[in-house]
């Protein structure tokens, strides 16, 4: 074995909230037995290892104070800000609403829930031991990965494969906040692109390098276009309920990944909706089991 791909982890955001242990022990620990192996097993032939990492590490990301054009990244929303339904994040020096601008690589990281905590561990356990070991590494941090053969049974994660259960339903896309908040959607062959990309130049990148599609859209408007995939009605019901530890807005800045992987996005959203939508529909069809996953978030006052 030459290289390894590591995708294994828990991945629910609202669910590691409360399943602290948990995931801390699959993620983290889970990273650290397989470095433990690289790092003791003499003789082994793993000369690269990729991570599918997480745009979460980055917590809120870059934004831009419009009244000096400062660059910055600002903290988490807090409960309060939720809870009077202040959505965007603002300038804690000047109170003032802050921009959307695309996250680097280098912007800061500042997780925001205990899922991004884990990711974040995964990336420092990697870059550490291939640094000390001599193994080449990648770390491609993920954007909202959405595409053909994603789970449709965990309604922990995944608000494609959440909606798309409600709109084969007939039930309506309930959306959080004001429908404005926004997500990086990438379609999974333009992810696995950046794995074989990474696999497969001459020297591992070893650095980290974000995969996205460097646009953020709405909630609001990827339901009404996953809707349209699916040739039905838009249903959306603005329920201006929120999760704690989620972020507002999300855009990748991908110009390492053109940089490094040479690569650029090649599947716009309502195209990979559509292959989604298609691919969906030959599926079984899964319960909807949203109410259920909000409602442990509710019990534990992490949804207002
Ligand atoms: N889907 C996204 O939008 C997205 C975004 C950013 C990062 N990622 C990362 O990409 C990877 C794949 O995500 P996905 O969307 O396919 O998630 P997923 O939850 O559908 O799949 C993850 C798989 O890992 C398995 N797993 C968990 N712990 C394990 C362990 N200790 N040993 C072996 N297997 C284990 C789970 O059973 C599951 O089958 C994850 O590392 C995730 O953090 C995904």
């Amino acid at each position: 074995m030459e290289a390894i791909v590591h995708l294994a982890s828990e991945t629910g955001t609202g669910q590691s909230m409360y399943e602290i242990s948990r995931y801390a022990q699959e993620n983290v620990q889970g990273t650290a037995e397989l470095m433990q192996v690289l790092a003791t097993t003499p003789g082994h032939a793993v000369q690269r290892v990729l991570l599918a990492s997480s745009r979460s590490v980055y917590g809120e990301g870059a934004y831009l104070r419009a009244s000096d054009g400062q660059r910055l990244t600002p903290a988490a929303r807090s409960a309060a800000a939720l809870k009077s339904h202040q959505w965007d994040p603002t300038c804690p020096d000047s109170g003032e609403v802050l921009q959307l601008v695309a996250t680097r690589e280098e912007d800061r990281t500042a997780p925001s829930s205990i899922y991004a905590a884990t990711k974040l561990m995964q990336e420092d356990l990697l870059r550490i031991t291939c640094d000390s070991t001599g193994i080449g590494y990648g770390i491609l941090r993920l954007q909202n990965v959405y595409g053909e053969g994603q789970s449709l049974k965990n309604p922990y994660t995944g608000i494609l494969s959440i909606f798309s259960t409600k709109i084969r339903r007939g039930l309506e896309l309930p959306i959080f906040e004001d429908g404005l908040e926004s997500r990086d959607f990438v379609h999974v062959s333009d992810v696995a692109a950046a794995f074989a990309a990474a696999l497969a130049r001459p020297k591992a990148p070893d650095t980290v390098i974000n995969v996205g599609s460097g646009r953020a859209t709405s909630v609001l408007e990827m339901a009404t276009a996953l809707a349209r995939a699916f040739d039905a009605t838009p249903n959306t019901r603005i329920t201006g309920e929120y999760r704690l530890g989620d972020i507002r807005h999300n855009a990748a800045d991908i110009t390492r990944l053109h940089d490094v992987l040479g690569l650029e996005p090649q599947i716009d959203l309502q195209q990979g909706l559509n292959r989604f939508a298609t691919w969906v529909q030959d599926q079984p069809l899964p319960e909807d089991l949203l109410a259920q996953a909000n409602a442990e978030l509710k019990a534990r006052n992490m949804m207002g």
